[in-house]
């Protein structure tokens, strides 16, 4: 397992300390750094919390509420990632805003290309998922909004890839009244592209201290860090997968596991999960079991190991996305105490 809580060890020479403390660091992540103040100043050290937009060899740039500031690595005393910040009352699984769980989720499915425009995150994966080939609109994208739709259809182009975007809401929303949806609804965009499964998809979270733990009944769970073949050709059952790009995006977090439930007397994998690691979250991705092992408890074993995880790793919130139109799909997961948290829809340029 990754180093959960992001400390570093102590350095003693402070020369270099700073990058020692800083180095593992997520870009994009929202971070706490520890920061040496000048002599004379009334503290010793003060705390910057916000996101990181860059770091090099002698500084880290962080973006807090009110200001961007430019760090000195080596005045750099600790500094670690921390999970999104609370919008509302609540546990952490339902007190984080949508915007700042999509942005998590992104990282919990990376693409094998990140663009960006602004806070924008444009994401290419040779077409596998939607998550990995569409536009994340979240935040300001630093141009007037049919610019910045004219540069993702670009950006989409170059790649021969079709311009989607992930538009989210409140459950229920109405697309129009998220301004970049009503801007692509006016160019023709279509929600879901015809598909149903992209038509509206769910974004549960739960807390990992709500689900059933694992019991002496339960089927025997494989939790490996590293990506074989066999999972993925069982991960292959139940989707399309694009050589080299799907075991990009599967392989590509800051932390990741592949469970895997097998069939005791084939030995055959029947059940599988990946779980992504992040700090103070777990996200679920991809939980299937072979038709013939349905109802049987294996997907709730599967998740069981990984709220188990979750719990041993300082990681209180799951968060999970699931089609509205897959009814047992949404069945399962509210029988394991989760809940909706937000909705989105895929808007697909017309053409696509
Ligand atoms: C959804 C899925 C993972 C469930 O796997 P499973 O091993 O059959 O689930 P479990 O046996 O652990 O079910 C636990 C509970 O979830 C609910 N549930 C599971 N399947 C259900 C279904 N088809 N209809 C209604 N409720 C269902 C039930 O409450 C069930 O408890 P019960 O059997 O005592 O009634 C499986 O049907 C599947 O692989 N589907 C295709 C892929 C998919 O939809 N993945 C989930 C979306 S991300």
């Amino acid at each position: 397992m990754p180093d959960m809580n992001g400390d570093t060890a102590s350095d003693p020479n402070p020369e270099t300390a700073g990058h020692r403390l800083s180095a593992g660091l997520t870009i994009g992540g929202r971070v706490v750094v520890r920061y040496r103040l000048e002599e004379g100043s009334d503290a010793s050290a003060t705390d910057f919390v916000g996101e990181l937009i860059a770091r090099n060899d002698d500084f880290l740039i962080v973006d807090t509420r009110t200001e961007r500031v430019k760090l000195i690595r080596a005045d750099v005393i600790a500094a670690k990632d921390v999970p999104p910040p609370a919008s509302r009352a609540g546990r952490p699984h339902e007190r984080v805003s949508a915007d700042d769980l999509e942005k998590l989720m992104a990282k919990g499915w990376e693409p094998v290309e990140r663009g960006g425009l602004g806070d924008w995150i444009l994401r290419a994966a040779a077409g596998f998922t939607g998550r990995a080939n569409s536009v994340l609109p979240v935040g300001d994208a630093s141009l007037p909004l049919d610019k910045a739709i004219d540069f993702c259809e670009r950006w989409y182009a170059e790649r021969d890839l079709p311009t989607i975007f992930q538009v989210h809401g409140e459950p229920g929303f109405d697309v129009t009244s998220v301004p970049v949806g009503d801007a692509l609804l006016e160019r023709g965009y279509l929600a879901g592209g015809g598909r149903d499964d992209w038509d509206r998809v769910l974004v549960m979270t739960g807390a990992s201290a709500a689900v059933p733990p694992l019991t002496i009944e339960s089927a025997p769970v494989v939790a490996d860090a590293a990506l074989s073949p066999e999972w993925l050709l069982a991960f292959g059952e139940q989707r399309p997968i694009v050589p080299g790009a799907t075991e990009a995006v599967l392989t590509g977090s800051d932390g990741q596991l592949f469970l895997s439930i097998r069939d005791e007397e084939s030995g055959r994998i029947v059940a599988l999960a990946r779980m992504a690691i992040h700090v103070g979250w777990a996200g679920i991705f991809g939980v299937w079991v072979h038709p013939e092992h349905r109802r049987r408890g294996l997907a709730t074993t599967l998740v069981s190991a990984i709220a188990m995880v979750a719990r041993e790793n300082a990681m209180p919130a799951i968060y999970l996305q699931v089609s509205a139109d897959n009814a047992p799909g949404v069945d399962f997961w509210r029988s394991l105490g989760f809940d909706v948290h937000h909705e989105y829809t895929y808007l697909v340029q017309p053409s696509a």
